[in-house]
């Protein structure tokens, strides 16, 4: 970490949300994943202060006319639902770079995230801001173990792959933890994401899934193994463009997942439409229950696939491998 003499007293960051592509579960378990990054951004907007506090704005709390003010020695678990991100994020910048006079922290964001990733998102920016305000700094390693704590302290479990995704941006090939992050130089794929609905939270689906595990323990590692020779394998797909090979990398993975219990009906219409409609695999993405899936569908078939996601669901359209964190 290293320190300059400029404090800036106002900084706004960025940070996009991200679209699992392979290896959603298997990742918490120590496999790989793939992740691209969706121009879905959340911005954050630090600003010193000398009133000693925490002030904290969200979309939600602006709505209700208030603005959370807490004390920094009184943060800490458990952290209030509606900011426990940014407080999370605050707290790590605060044990790691010292106390500020005083902090306002504005956050922006999209009222509907479609279960994209806007927490590690508001986490990366929280922690972006707040470091650049400070005049501090990090690297995107650095970066990524600061926000990655927070999220644990916030959320208590996680593979980090968000995390990862909202500070590289891009395409990742992750390994759960972070052992490994390594930024995929390819083009996005001609994906088509297709919105189910809200999901309970990611973390009833990641309980479910240890449930399972515990209970068949060596069935479940074998489910896992595939998943990962399956991220391992698009992986090189992704980079060679080969569309036919990846769609039934999809399927197969997608019916993994079944395996698991994390699909829904209204996931598995809004999958098979998109078959029928002439997507090469399709595959639902991140914790299942709900939330989002992906269809691949080059030309010819991605009107027939649009078309088709629409009516089965929703049709939600971001640019792919969108950038990472970054000071706006
Ligand atoms: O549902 P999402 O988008 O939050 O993704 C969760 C992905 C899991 O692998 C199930 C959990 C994790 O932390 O990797």
């Amino acid at each position: 970490m290293e320190y300059s003499s400029s404090v800036s007293p106002k900084i706004t960051a960025s940070a996009p949300g991200k679209l699992m592509l392979f290896g959603e579960h298997a990742v918490v378990y120590g496999r790989p994943c793939l992740v691209t990054a969706v121009d879905l951004r959340v911005s954050v907007t630090v600003e010193l202060n000398t009133t000693g506090l925490l002030q904290i704005s969200t979309p939600l709390l602006r709505e209700q006319g208030e603005v959370r003010t807490v004390a920094f020695d009184a943060l800490g678990s458990p952290y209030p639902p509606e900011t426990a991100f940014v407080e999370a994020a605050i707290a790590r910048v605060v044990r790691a770079c010292g106390m500020p006079g005083g902090l306002s922290i504005t956050t922006d964001g999209p009222r509907l995230s479609y279960g994209l990733g806007s927490s590690s998102a508001v986490t990366v920016a929280t922690v972006a801001a707040f470091v650049a305000v400070l005049g501090v700094e990090l690297g995107k390693r650095a970066m990524f173990e600061l926000a990655y704590a927070a999220v644990l302290d916030a959320q208590g479990k996680g593979s980090g792959f968000d995390v990862a995704s909202a500070v590289y941006g891009g395409t990742l090939y992750y390994v759960g933890g972070g052992t490994t992050i390594i930024p995929l130089e390819i083009e996005p794929p001609p994906l088509l994401i297709g919105y189910s609905g809200a999901k309970v939270s990611t973390r009833r689906f990641v309980d479910g899934v240890a449930q399972l595990h515990a209970q068949h323990t060596a069935l479940i590692e074998r489910i896992f193994d595939s998943m990962g020779a399956i991220a391992d394998e698009a992986r090189g797909l992704l980079g060679q463009g080969a569309w036919e090979r990846l769609g039934e990398l999809m399927d197969i993975n997608q019916g993994l997942l079944d395996a698991l219990g994390v699909n829904t009906p209204s996931l598995a219409r809004l999958i098979y439409a998109a078959r029928e409609a002439g997507a090469l695999g399709a595959k639902l993405s991140g914790a299942g229950g709900g939330d989002c899936m992906y269809a691949l569908a080059p030309e010819p078939a991605r009107a027939a696939v649009e078309g088709a996601i629409r009516e089965a669901g929703e049709r939600v359209s971001f640019a792919l491998g969108a950038e990472g964190v970054r000071i706006e």
